[in-house]
């Protein structure tokens, strides 16, 4: 019997309830020990606190370290800020890890294996942007300035070696633009091949590729890759990118490690087209669940899980809409569950 791991759990907008409760069903099937600390944020954070992201939920991630999180909606242009780039900053979650890996036959790609590794908290989304008018036009010139640090490349770079070893990956790819940014992104990949050669030459090999060309080569073979770590807004394109290669975002889980929290969620958003009406896919929070539970030292349950959702697609054919189906999200949460009970 595990001893109760504290966890905040988010459910979000949107679909955002509809997918964690399938998901709590699933987690519940295997026994994982988690002792929610339900708290809202987003939307339902706005109606309920008049904040989307009121203190007591952070105080909740600041106490447990640990957090499920549904998607959360942000308004486009106007209106607040985004909760998750404010949850990023409040916990210095410096990593985005998005595996992405092929769990149904048949697809454009076949067995893609792939761990990208984001930095989460530099870069060009610092938000250091402005305009200057000229004459009468406010937007004559856009200015935007990136930051990379060392030490943010440290952290994040470190972090992925370590991650990509303990997973049994070969190779790692720096991703960058060092021959136009030579500083902004010369940075990171200097950093990469000093850390490298410190720790981890012996462990895992270590090569780069600039960011144009990576995006090709993943279309015309993304197997000559094993796991690839980059800069924010690089990270952030290659990811979709990714996850694009598996059979899109109903399939994309994340893990965002910080020093201070670690917070998993679905790539994807709160889908208000599907809202409310039980047909949205839950196996990407459902595979985020697995990262949580890797996170926390349960490799067996977390693979039992992933392998109960391959077995319900693949086996049972159990499949919602966005995966050319016409299962609603409770009959594949049931199959799930099943699977899990007599795996
Ligand atoms: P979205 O990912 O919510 O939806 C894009 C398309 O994919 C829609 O057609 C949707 O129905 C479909 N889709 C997404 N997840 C699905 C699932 N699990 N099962 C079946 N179909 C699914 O992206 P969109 O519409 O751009 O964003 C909606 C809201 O979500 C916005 O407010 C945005 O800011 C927010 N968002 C939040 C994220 C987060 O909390 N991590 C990430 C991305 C967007």
């Amino acid at each position: 019997m595990h001893k109760p791991i504290p966890a905040t759990l988010i459910a979000g907008d949107g679909i955002g309830p509809e997918i964690m409760d399938a998901t709590l069903a699933a987690l519940d099937a295997l026994r994982a020990p988690f002792a929610w600390d339900a708290q809202v944020a987003g939307l339902a954070g706005v109606h309920s606190a008049g904040d989307p992201l009121p203190a007591a939920t952070l105080e909740s991630i600041r106490r447990t370290r640990l957090a499920l999180k549904g998607p959360l909606e942000t308004p486009s242009g106007g209106g607040y800020r985004s909760s998750n780039v404010r949850l990023r900053e409040e916990f210095k979650l410096y990593a985005n890890m998005r595996p992405a890996k092929s769990m149904i036959p048949g697809g454009r790609f076949e067995n893609i294996d792939l761990l990208v590794f984001r930095e989460n908290v530099e870069g060009l989304y610092m938000g250091y942007e402005h305009y200057i008018p000229i004459e009468d036009d406010p937007h004559a010139v856009a200015i935007a300035t990136g930051v990379n640090t060392r030490r943010g490349a440290i952290h994040i770079l470190d972090y992925a070696f370590r991650t990509a070893i303990a997973a049994g990956r070969k190779k790692m790819t720096v991703v960058h633009k060092a021959n136009i940014m030579k500083a902004l992104t010369g940075i990171f990949l200097e950093t990469a091949y000093q850390l490298h050669a410190e720790k981890y030459a012996d462990q895992i090999a270590l090569d780069d590729v600039i960011v144009d060309a990576c995006c090709m080569k993943l279309v015309i073979n993304p197997w000559q890759f094993d796991a690839l770590v980059t800069t924010n807004l690089f990270g952030d394109i290659l990811s979709d990118l990714c996850a694009g290669l598996v059979g899109g975002l109903g399939m994309a889980p994340g893990a965002n490690i910080g020093q201070d929290a670690a917070v998993f969620e679905a790539v994807h958003g709160s889908a208000p087209d599907i809202a409310g009406r039980g047909i949205a896919n839950p196996s990407a929070l459902m595979l985020a669940a697995g990262l949580m539970l890797d996170h926390v030292g349960m490799a067996d349950e977390a693979s039992r899980l992933r392998r109960a959702i391959a077995d319900a697609i693949n086996v049972d054919h159990v499949r919602t809409g966005d995966l050319g189906g016409n299962a609603g999200t409770e009959a594949f949460t049931k199959a799930v569950v099943a699977r899990i009970a007599n795996g």
